[in-house]
């Protein structure tokens, strides 16, 4: 389908179209000088006005990459905020000056580490001696991604300085990622064990007690309490990390608690139409079940196919399922929880997932029994281990340690739906940052 050409102006602004369009004319035109100005004044005239301020931001866009000035680039980030935030403005003109919005702080930001980087470089070069400089540098490097390069300084900090507990954490968390579980454990062990500062950091027990737990070594939840006392996870169990606090926390829910009943009635009684349309993509779209990718898995074979992520409708997955994708739209508590998921998930014969925990506490997974084989398929959430049903909607809170086994003889079929924790206020729902 052909894109349509976005709508950027409301009612008022229509009346105000040719001043409007004689700004624009002047910033396509790269008169950039002119066209702020002309901007400018119709914000200074028509303070209420989205496509103004748009105008604006886009021109302090332009004129940031030209003269190559953050501070300039900063004001434009400012001002798509403003456009987006004010009465009336028209959904299309929202969602592209957000969506530049974003583009360009991580551009600026991305930036900023880079220009960081340099400095530390010099001097790293500078004051050879100072460990906590190339510390600081292998920082820059793993905030940029580089992992490969930052690994190069930490092996460079400890061959110097072997005992350098905040090396010796980074380097073990580097480790970890490369999937070198037991030698990663030493590292992170003895850097948190130093108790120096800047290794005090819940990421780090998260990675010790996961590495610990994998290589069947039961002083994992010593880590896990320890980061529990220091702050860093809700308990032992619980160890999201992006957390709103106060919020209820118990492992298994029911129906009622959560008060999305309705919910949980409709898909107990379609489940079948969302198994049928699940069991119809399999056949003919396998590919849409993508491998999952987050190295949960000690073995075995599991794939979700995704139809919300992030509170978005993917339009090209629900073409695939439009009833199950119909049902779900009358529930925002999940197509709009922007912290979760709704998507199926088929897990074959001979998998099991390592015990893990969800990023956050805002959500609850419902999980609906589609295809069960009689036997062999489990769910563990903290210490209490669960079957699915056909038919059946299990409720858990995925930011508490769960762990799966399917040993049955054929696959398992189950349909995945995130909501919002229930005791989240709209104002929560809506600003929450998404996951
Ligand atoms: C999970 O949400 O971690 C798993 O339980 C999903 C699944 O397919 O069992
Ligand atoms: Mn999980």
């Amino acid at each position: 389908a052909k894109k349509k050409k976005p709508k950027l102006l409301n009612k008022f602004d229509k009346t105000i179209k040719a001043e409007l369009d004689a700004a624009e004319k002047l910033r396509k035109k790269g008169k950039l000088e002119q066209a702020q100005k002309a901007f400018e004044d119709l914000v200074i005239r028509y303070p209420q006005s989205p496509r103004a301020r748009y105008g604006k931001a886009q021109t302090e866009d332009d004129l940031a990459e030209k003269m190559r000035s953050n501070d300039m680039l900063q004001r434009a980030i400012n001002t798509y905020g403003e456009a987006a935030d004010l009465p009336n403005a028209p959904t299309d003109l929202v969602k592209l000056a957000l969506k530049r919005r974003a583009e360009r702080q991580q551009f600026l930001e991305l930036g900023r580490i880079r220009g960081s980087l340099v400095t530390l470089q010099k001097l790293v070069q500078l004051f050879p001696d100072d460990v906590s400089l190339k510390n600081d540098f292998g920082v820059g490097y793993l905030l940029l991604g580089d992992n490969s390069n930052a690994k190069k300084v930490y092996e460079e900090v400890l061959s110097i300085a072997p005992h350098d507990g905040f090396a010796k954490v980074h380097y073990g968390f580097i480790l970890k990622a490369e999937n070198k579980i037991a030698e990663s454990i030493p590292f992170l062990k003895e850097g948190l064990e130093s108790g120096d500062p800047g290794t005090d950091d819940g990421r780090f027990y998260f990675h010790l007690g996961d590495a610990l737990q994998r290589v069947g070594d039961e002083e994992a939840y010593k880590w896990y309490e320890l980061g529990h006392k220091r702050g860093h996870f809700a308990s032992m169990w619980q160890r999201s990390l992006y957390n709103v606090d106060g919020l209820k926390a118990q492992p298994w829910w029911t129906a009622k608690e959560t008060g999305y009943t309705d919910l949980v009635k409709a898909l107990e009684r379609n489940w079948k139409l969302v198994r049928d349309e699940g069991l119809a993509v399999m056949d003919t779209e396998k590919g849409l079940f993508l491998p999952e990718d987050e190295n949960l898995r000690e073995k075995g074979d599991w794939g979700q196919f995704t139809l919300w992520q992030q509170g978005k409708k993917n339009e090209n997955s629900c073409k695939q399922v439009p009833k199950t994708c119909t049902l779900m739209e009358r529930f925002p508590e999940s197509t709009g929880c922007k912290r979760g998921q709704i998507k199926y998930s088929i897990m074959k014969p001979g998998t099991h997932v390592w015990p893990h925990t969800g990023p956050t506490n805002c959500r609850l997974r419902m999980h609906l029994g589609l295809v069960i084989p009689k036997e062999g398929c489990r769910i563990r959430c903290t210490n209490d281990t669960r079957t699915w049903e056909e038919g059946k909607v299990l409720i858990f809170d995925d930011s508490f340690e769960h762990e799966v086994w399917q040993d049955a003889s054929s696959f398992r079929l189950i349909f995945i739906v995130d909501v919002w924790h229930p005791e989240l206020t709209p104002h929560q729902r809506r600003t929450l940052s998404p996951i």
